[in-house]
């Protein structure tokens, strides 16, 4: 995998500015200035030759690569359209085809001029954040059980000449900011990608100790299934009780504030396979529930985020990873069992499984005191149904928690959209035989599966994000690493990292 390094400068002498590829952003009929002036004289008006053949007019979606001239070996020409129009949408189109037209030359370096922009110091912020996170994970790969990996974009170096409008320092944070929000993403997609058999509870553990072995800020340790069996965690354990795989529970603390400050609790369902146990689940597309630890994928990736960030508070990840498989052991449908908080839950269904592991986990967050608490799950079916792949379902038992995650996932287009927590919906969970049954019946299965988590979390502030369609793509087929930029945007909110 290229990494891509990401740097702000004021370039003086465009012209002899030594690059492979030098990149200006066009609009749609504006006069020649700045930097595109001076390379259009430095090359014989090529440039304007280009507009007046009518082989580039500066509409969006357009891209033109010319010969370099001076110092720059390549000229590419992106066209950003309407000025008055250009919007969030434009600048993420923008940087679309600027990594395309990159893609389809061998530059390893390049210059984008920035000041032909002249957007506002917030758009061009946004902008060039979105930018880098985005050349960041177009640049992934998953190698690890490859022998032969896909090649990526050659590109490694990225110079922003920062302009009146953006001065360094700012280009520069926008900039260091959007790279690690693509390392966390892409922190996730790789944990995610990994098959069953190698990436189990066992590996997750091992893999955030490495985490914290490079992190100063962060520290790690894992409950054993002896140990969870004297806390009570029943209900977690009967989910792993059919697998030959011991399920974790691992909290990693990322200690960047001051001690007395609570932490934000990020609760992730891993799931490292989910067969669906003794109710097992169809053949088709079954692979795809390795990406059942989607959740404690993104929680990985954000806390990386938040250590590449340097973000002065405290977070507390908890990762309830188990494997769901069938077995003389497993758990079986009518089986009862006690859960940490001592609730009593018949498992009607063993297939669901997420909200057996999460509810010990959220009963456990308790004990950290938290400023709030968000799990994150693949949980539902019912939720792809009900959401396609483009939102997260987003449940709260807060309304300023969920306005504060709804506007993290607008702002970095990893959106999520709230569904209701209706105290009606808990007649569906009622059992004759136990304090809960572990399904909700046919109808409303996403919502169903938050208010049974939600009886566990009267305690505080909390929120649930059911990423069951938006954790993974199946064609091509490969993980999202969503939603680690809502996430990370809602942690940099709450340090007052500024937009
Ligand atoms: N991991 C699945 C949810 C899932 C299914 C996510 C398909 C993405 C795609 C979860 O553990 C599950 O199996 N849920 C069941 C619940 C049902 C038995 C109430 C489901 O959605 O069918
Ligand atoms: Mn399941
Ligand atoms: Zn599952």
């Amino acid at each position: 995998m290229t990494a891509i390094s990401f740097t702000a400068r004021n370039i003086r002498d465009v012209v002899s500015a030594k690059t492979h590829c030098a990149i200006l952003p066009v609009f749609h009929k504006a006069k020649l200035t700045g930097a595109a002036l001076q390379l259009d004289r430095a090359s014989d008006g090529s440039i304007r030759s280009a507009l007046a053949l009518g082989d580039f007019a500066g509409n969006p979606g357009e891209t033109l690569l010319l010969p370099g001239t001076g110092g720059a070996k390549r000229i590419l020409l992106i066209g950003c359209g309407d000025p008055n129009k250009f919007d969030r949408k434009s600048a993420r189109n923008v940087s679309k085809q600027l990594h395309d037209a990159l893609c389809s030359t061998k530059a390893t370096d390049s210059i984008l001029h920035l000041g032909l922009l002249k957007l506002k110091e917030r758009d061009a912020c946004w902008l060039l954040s979105y930018l880098a996170r985005f050349l960041t994970t177009a640049s992934y790969r998953y190698t690890e059980t490859l022998s032969s990996p896909k090649k990526a974009m050659k590109l490694s170096k990225l110079i922003v000449n920062a302009s009146k409008e953006l001065p360094v320092p700012t280009a520069s944070s926008a900039l260091r900011d959007g790279h690690a929000m693509g390392l966390g993403v892409n922190e996730a997609r790789n944990l995610a990608n990994l098959p069953g058999n190698i990436c189990t509870p066992t590996h997750l553990a091992r893999h955030a100790r490495k985490l914290a072995r490079n992190a100063k800020k962060l520290s790690v340790s894992v409950l054993e299934e002896k140990k969870m069996r004297e806390m009570g965690m029943g209900a977690l354990l009967s989910v792993s009780a059919g697998s030959d795989q011991p399920a974790k529970l691992i909290v990693m603390h990322y200690e960047g504030g001051k001690s007395k400050d609570r932490p934000h609790v990020l609760v992730g369902k891993g799931i490292t396979f989910d067969s669906g146990g003794i109710s097992l689940k169809p053949g088709a597309k079954m692979d795809e529930m390795k990406f059942d630890m989607g959740g404690a994928a993104s929680v990985f990736g954000t806390l990386r985020a938040a250590i590449e960030m340097n973000l002065p508070l405290n977070v507390v990840g908890i990762v309830a990873a188990a494997e769901n498989m069938p077995s003389g052991r497993a758990t079986k449908p009518g089986d009862v069992v006690t859960s940490m908080a001592g609730k009593t839950i018949e498992v009607l269904n063993t297939d669901a499984e997420g909200r057996l592991v999460l509810c010990d986990a959220l009963a456990y967050a308790a004990r950290y005191k938290p400023d709030t608490v968000i799990d994150i799950a693949t949980l539902t079916g019912a939720c792809v149904v009900a959401l396609g792949s483009h939102a997260s379902a987003l449940y709260a038992n807060n309304d300023s928690l969920a306005d504060d995650l709804l506007e993290a996932g607008i702002e970095t287009y990893d959106r999520a959209w709230r569904m209701p927590l209706w105290e009606e919906y808990n007649a569906q969970l009622k059992s004759n035989f136990a304090d809960l049954a572990n399904i909700g019946g046919p109808g409303g299965g996403s919502i169903t599966a938050a208010c049974f988590l939600g009886a566990f979390t009267k305690k505080y502030r909390w929120a649930h994000l059911d990423i069951a369609g938006s954790a993974w793509n199946s064609a091509p087929k490969g993980a999202t690493g969503r939603p680690v930029p809502l996430l990370t945007r809602f942690l940099m909110d709450k340090a007052g990292r500024e937009r």
